[in-house]
């Protein structure tokens, strides 16, 4: 079973010519098969840990490791993390234009799968995902996210990670911006995935709402920069009802 295991993470971000820690030291392990949710107020670093996981540029790793089945995360490149069997939907997607959705899923494939798909399983493939997520057939020509509503948006990415079938997916936001019946559809794709057990899965939200469709084994308070309290999925019902202010308000916070 892949494991992917992020020790004592530090991540920097360059802003207004200043250098500002956004992660302070933030430890988590993501077992193939488990569901974890992360929670935590806005600006809490949740984005911040799903872009540093995705290699994106502009956040520098300053101390801490990680690791998907012992292999070094960070030293791969972005095709190489998703070769490797990590999946990242990030919280505000972007367009990617001149490439059609069909293009765009098969490129991702072959790049994932290490050779192309064969064309006439693929697209019975692809046209069975796209039912299943009540996503129009005409968007498979369409390109990429450009001009896809929210609620579009975050189906594509349901119908990627379906297709791409990775080790561990990270989540971010998937739920914002639906509207119930798209919260079902989307939670319904990701527990599909989730009941193969081959998936370990790590939704980011800052609400409740998806954790009713989606129940996480392990349910993770992020403050400040780390995590600071960890539970199962009765953590989430607290956090409800309490909200985030006993973490925000001195002591939890950094
Ligand atoms: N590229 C960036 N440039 C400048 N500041 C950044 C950048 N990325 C993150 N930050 C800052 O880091 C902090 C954490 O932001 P992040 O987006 O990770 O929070 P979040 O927990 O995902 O919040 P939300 O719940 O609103 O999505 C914020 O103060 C934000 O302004
Ligand atoms: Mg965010």
């Amino acid at each position: 079973m892949a494991t992917l295991e992020i020790r004592d993470l530090h991540v920097t971000v360059e802003a207004d010519n200043a250098t500002k820690e956004i992660l302070k030291g933030v430890d988590l392990t993501v077992k193939q098969g488990e569901t974890h949710a992360i929670m935590g107020p806005n600006g809490s670093g949740k984005s911040t840990l799903a872009y540093s996981l995705a290699g994106h540029p502009k956040y520098t790793i300053t101390g801490g490791t990680v690791t998907l089945d012992g292999e070094d995360v960070l030293e791969m490149s972005v095709d190489e993390r998703a070769r490797a069997g990590l999946f990242l939907a990030m919280q505000y997607p972007v367009e990617v234009p001149g490439v059609s959705v069909s293009n765009f899923l098969r490129t991702s494939a072959t790049a994932v799968r290490g050779e192309a798909p064969k064309l006439r399983t693929w697209v019975k493939e692809v046209k069975e995902a796209m039912q299943r997520l009540n996503i129009d057939p005409s968007f498979a020509e369409r390109n990429v996210n450009e001009g896809f509503s929210g609620g579009e948006k975050k189906r594509h990415e349901i119908l990627q990670l379906e297709l791409l079938k990775p080790k561990v997916a990270v989540l971010d936001e998937t739920d914002s911006g639906l509207d119930v019946d798209a919260l079902r559809v989307v939670s319904e794709g990701v527990n599909r995935v989730r009941e193969t057990g081959e998936v370990g899965t790590l939704l980011i939200t800052h609400y409740t709402r998806i954790l009713r469709y989606i129940k996480p084994d392990f349910v993770h308070v992020f403050s400040a920069g780390r995590i600071v309290e960890s539970g199962g999925a009765e953590l989430a019902d607290k956090l409800e009802n309490e909200g985030y202010e006993v973490y925000t308000k001195g002591g939890a916070s950094a």
